[in-house]
């Protein structure tokens, strides 16, 4: 049994949706079911005896005791997080809360349980904390790619709490001998992602006929990488990686945003042409940049390929394209997601920004 935080968003939901194709080993999955959690993702496992769903907040330490106990995990996979830089500059106190107290409390909960365990099992324990390449800060054009001795320098208070959860479970290793491991990894892109992160709100801005917000002058640029491929590099670390030691993961797929934007634009061209006939691309409208936006990540994934042989599966241009249609195919997901709260955060984060 393992059991994973945060399984019905994003990343989580592909992890255990991945896990349980490709084995038998039971999920304990525990969530809160915020805005960016979402039950549907995880519909096809309804009836499935493997996966076992708790609604279930990471700063309630009592909850959390019950958890292990009743389900003895063998691993801790930590994806919960509040995980949305433009919200974290709207409303910080949630990604402090979340983040960091949240983290210390499943450290916490962690290390009791662990502490109870005997033998090999104490031994096989491993804690896996999913961080984000955003805690090294920003590079210049021509600084070398983050590696896993760059100095941490978070500017938003979404990378700043990530931070503190990273040092949190650094901690955790060097004084109590929690079996950690740490993951670092870049920009994910695929399907589930929720739509107020830029690949799917290009996309669905762009079928519904609305602008395409792009922030400054385009020109930021991230390293991405398929949501399937991350979640295949943490089964790796989880399975060889040495305890106490960071990785970082990453696409080799540096791209500024507006091409980003407009390699959306072209797909959807050839996929889904507009009614009108018009290119996507004429949709694009500049707006106000993001306070604080860190100007370039890039991640050298040297270490994860050297030590431990994985390396991505998916170019950024077999990886868009699946996204794309997954999209394109999924109108119902889409539906069930940007009602409600998303409606909300669409009228009121861009309002008055072109
Ligand atoms: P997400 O926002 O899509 O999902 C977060 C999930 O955590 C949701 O299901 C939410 O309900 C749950 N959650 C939030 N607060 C909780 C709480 N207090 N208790 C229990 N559950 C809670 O995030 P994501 O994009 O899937 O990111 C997952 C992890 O990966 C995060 O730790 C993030 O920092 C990290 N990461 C994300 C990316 C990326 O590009 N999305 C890249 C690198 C690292
Ligand atoms: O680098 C890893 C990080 O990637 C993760 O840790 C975060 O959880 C995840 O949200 C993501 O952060 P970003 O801020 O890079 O992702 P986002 O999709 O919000 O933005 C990507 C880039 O696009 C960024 O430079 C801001 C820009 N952008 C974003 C939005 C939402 C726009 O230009 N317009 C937009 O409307």
């Amino acid at each position: 049994m393992i059991l994973v935080t945060g399984g019905a968003g994003f990343i989580g939901a592909n992890f255990v949706l991945d896990w349980l194709r490709d084995g038998d080993e039971p999920v304990v999955n525990v969530d809160k079911l915020t805005y960016a959690g979402n039950a549907e993702t995880l519909a096809p496992l309804a009836n499935d005896s493997r996966h076992i769903f708790a609604r279930v907040d990471i700063c309630d330490r009592a909850a959390l005791d019950t958890l292990f106990a009743t389900h003895r995990p063998r691993a801790v996979l930590h994806f919960a997080a509040e995980s949305h830089v433009d919200r974290s500059i709207s409303g910080p106190g949630e990604f402090v809360q979340t983040n960091v107290v949240g983290t210390f409390t499943m450290l916490e909960a962690a290390r009791a349980y662990w502490n109870g365990l005997a033998g090999g099992e104490k031994e096989a324990f491993r804690f896996l904390h999913v961080s984000t390449d955003e805690v090294f800060g920003s590079l210049e054009a021509t600084d070398p790619a983050f590696n896993e001795r760059t100095p941490y320098a978070p500017n938003s208070p979404y990378s700043a709490s990530k931070a503190a959860s990273d040092h949190l479970v650094r901690a955790y290793f060097h004084t109590y001998g929690l079996p950690v491991l740490t993951t670092n990894c870049s920009n994910n892109y695929g399907p589930y992602q929720f739509p107020e992160k830029l690949i799917p709100l290009t996309i669905i801005n762009a079928l519904a006929g609305k602008a395409l917000p792009v922030y400054g002058d385009g020109k930021n640029v991230r390293d991405w990488l398929y949501v399937g491929d991350h979640c295949a590099a943490i089964r790796t670390v989880l399975q060889k990686g040495a305890l106490g030691e960071t990785y970082n993961i990453g696409g080799w797929n540096e791209k500024a945003n507006i091409d980003v934007v407009h390699t959306l634009c072209a797909t959807l061209d050839e996929l889904r042409p507009s009614s009108s006939g018009a290119p996507y691309a004429k949709q694009i409208e500049f707006v106000k940049d993001r306070p604080g936006h860190d100007r370039r990540y890039a991640i050298d994934a040297t270490r994860i390929e050297r030590e431990l042989g994985w390396r991505p599966a998916e170019t950024f241009e077999t990886g868009m394209r699946k996204t794309v249609r997954w999209y394109l195919e999924n109108s119902e997901w889409i539906a069930g997601v940007t009602s409600g709260n998303y409606r909300h955060w669409m009228e009121t984060h861009y309002a008055g920004q072109a």
